[in-house]
């Protein structure tokens, strides 16, 4: 497919990009939802809900260990490259990610907001801290304090950091386009930030696989491979 990209990137000057699952799956990283998703393979109250990591933290560190290990074994694609040398000329760009693998910034993103927190961050709920953690096995899966650390991620039943939500829709807010790329967007209140932009009457573009509800809202809806679609960029 060669076609052109519907708008033109000099024509904006606040470009924020929100993304899912979909642009990670080209570097390997199951998607979430639909066939071969994380999802169908996992049952997220065993390892991915606070309930779980309460009745059995070690089997849900297991399980995050492995993440982590198989994540760090992936590469950025050309999708996030792309993404990452629009930011670095235009560095009014912001990202947006609902992903916790940290390969928009591998890729050279700088300040993306993580809607869901990161793989790479490990949390101590007693004492409030959150530490930046990249080391594979960890050295340790328990505070100083005594207690368990827990990923910093966003699991089922959490709510997000309102602080963190609350940047995500002042950047949106600010915005002259909003570019989303491979989200089934079923998420809430993940979900609820295309449709902000739609309500401020922003011009939104939709990249996915596949059209999700959310399709007709976009000012363009464009399907197709998130990394063939971002290299029309270049
Ligand atoms: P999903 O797995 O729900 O959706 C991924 C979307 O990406 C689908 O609509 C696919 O069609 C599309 N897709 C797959 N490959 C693609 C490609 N190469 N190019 C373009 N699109 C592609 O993932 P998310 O919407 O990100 O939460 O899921 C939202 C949240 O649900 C995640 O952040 C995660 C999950 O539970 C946490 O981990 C906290």
């Amino acid at each position: 497919m060669n076609q052109t990209f519907p708008i033109k990137l000099d024509d904006y000057n606040r470009i924020v990009f929100f993304t899912g699952a979909g642009i990670s799956a080209e570097s390997g990283i199951p998607t979430y939802r639909g066939k071969g998703g994380f999802w169908s393979a996992y049952d997220y109250e065993e390892y991915a809900c606070q309930r779980a990591f309460d009745a059995d933290p070690e089997k849900v560190w297991d399980f995050h260990e492995e993440r982590r290990k198989f994540v760090a074994g992936c590469q950025p694609n050309k999708g996030h490259q792309v993404i990452a040398d629009i930011q670095s000329k235009k560095p009014s760009t912001k990202v947006i990610t609902q992903n916790i693998d940290g390969l928009h910034q591998r890729a050279g993103s700088g300040n993306v907001i993580e809607l869901h927190g990161s793989l790479w961050r490990v949390r101590c709920d007693r004492e409030g801290i959150v530490t930046d953690n990249t080391r594979i096995p960890l050295q340790t899966r328990k505070c100083s304090c005594g207690d368990y650390l827990r990923p910093d991620i966003v699991w089922f039943e959490d709510m997000l950091d309102t602080t963190v939500l609350q940047e995500a829709i002042q950047s949106v807010a600010k915005s002259d386009l909003l570019i989303t790329i491979g989200t089934s967007a079923t998420v809430f209140p993940a979900a609820d930030i295309p449709l902000f932009a739609v309500q401020r009457q922003i011009t939104t573009v939709e990249i996915n696989q596949e059209k999700t509800p959310l399709s007709h809202y976009y000012t363009y809806s464009i399907q197709g491979s998130a990394s063939e679609i971002l290299s029309r960029f270049d």
